[in-house]
């Protein structure tokens, strides 16, 4: 997707996250038993991927902060786009009988915190995340009223001041719409493959967002 004007683009959340006392915050969360639940949804074919990097690093952050993260691959699910013939009235049952309804939406509901982890497909979110959240429509009241926390984490070839701006327009306008609470974002340009992630700054800022919660 052609060469970057060597714009380092990083979430501003991330920075100030990390500008936290992490250690005592943390800390003083464990001790008032207020640890989450917190779901990883892996959104790339590639397993070992830079997205799945940035993924696994927060996920580790998380933990050693006391948090209980799992991850799902949404890649290895059967998740058909919604058909929009709204039996649900946004508030029943989905007619499709697939893994999302029979498995992630009760894991969407039962957790506290949700990561959207993805590669930036034609500056936007990949097409089988967005399946996702389109599915939210079959309950998109009782998920409004949940308040559920989430986490951006987005990787893209370029490192241009741009690439991001549509994933996160669309983040901020689902976490708006959906009274989603932002805890934070890694956004790594220059992370076209998993040798140039694991060379840059990003790794490390997803572990330290987890870290930070
Ligand atoms: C279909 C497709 C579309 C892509 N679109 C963009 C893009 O718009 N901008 C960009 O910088 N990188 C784009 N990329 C590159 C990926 O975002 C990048 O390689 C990323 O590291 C892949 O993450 P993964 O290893 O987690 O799959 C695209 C890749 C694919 C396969």
């Amino acid at each position: 997707m052609g060469g970057g004007l060597g714009v380092a683009v990083l979430g501003e959340t991330v920075f100030s996250c990390c500008g936290f006392r992490r250690d005592s915050f943390s800390c003083s969360r464990r001790q008032r038993g207020v640890n989450m639940k917190i779901l990883v949804l892996k959104s790339s074919g590639n397993t070992k991927g830079s997205s799945a990097i940035l993924a696994d690093e927060f996920s580790r952050g998380a933990r050693e902060a006391g948090h209980e993260v799992s991850s799902y691959d949404i890649m290895k699910a059967d998740i058909r786009p919604c058909t929009g013939c709204n039996v649900c009235g946004m508030s029943g049952p989905c007619v499709l009988k697939d893994d999302y309804e029979q498995e992630l939406k009760g894991l969407i509901k039962e957790h506290d915190m949700l990561v959207f982890a993805m590669p930036v497909y034609y500056y936007n979110w990949p097409a089988q995340l967005k399946v996702v959240v389109d599915r939210f429509y079959s309950f998109t009241y009782e998920l409004t009223n949940m308040r559920k926390k989430v986490v951006l984490l987005a990787v893209a070839w370029d490192n241009t001041s741009s690439v991001f701006s549509v994933t996160q327009a669309y983040y901020e306008t689902i976490c708006d719409y959906m009274h989603f609470e932002d805890r934070g974002r890694v956004l790594g340009g220059g992370c076209g493959s998993p040798s140039m992630t694991r060379a840059s700054q990003y790794p490390e800022a997803a572990y330290q967002l987890g870290r930070s919660l």
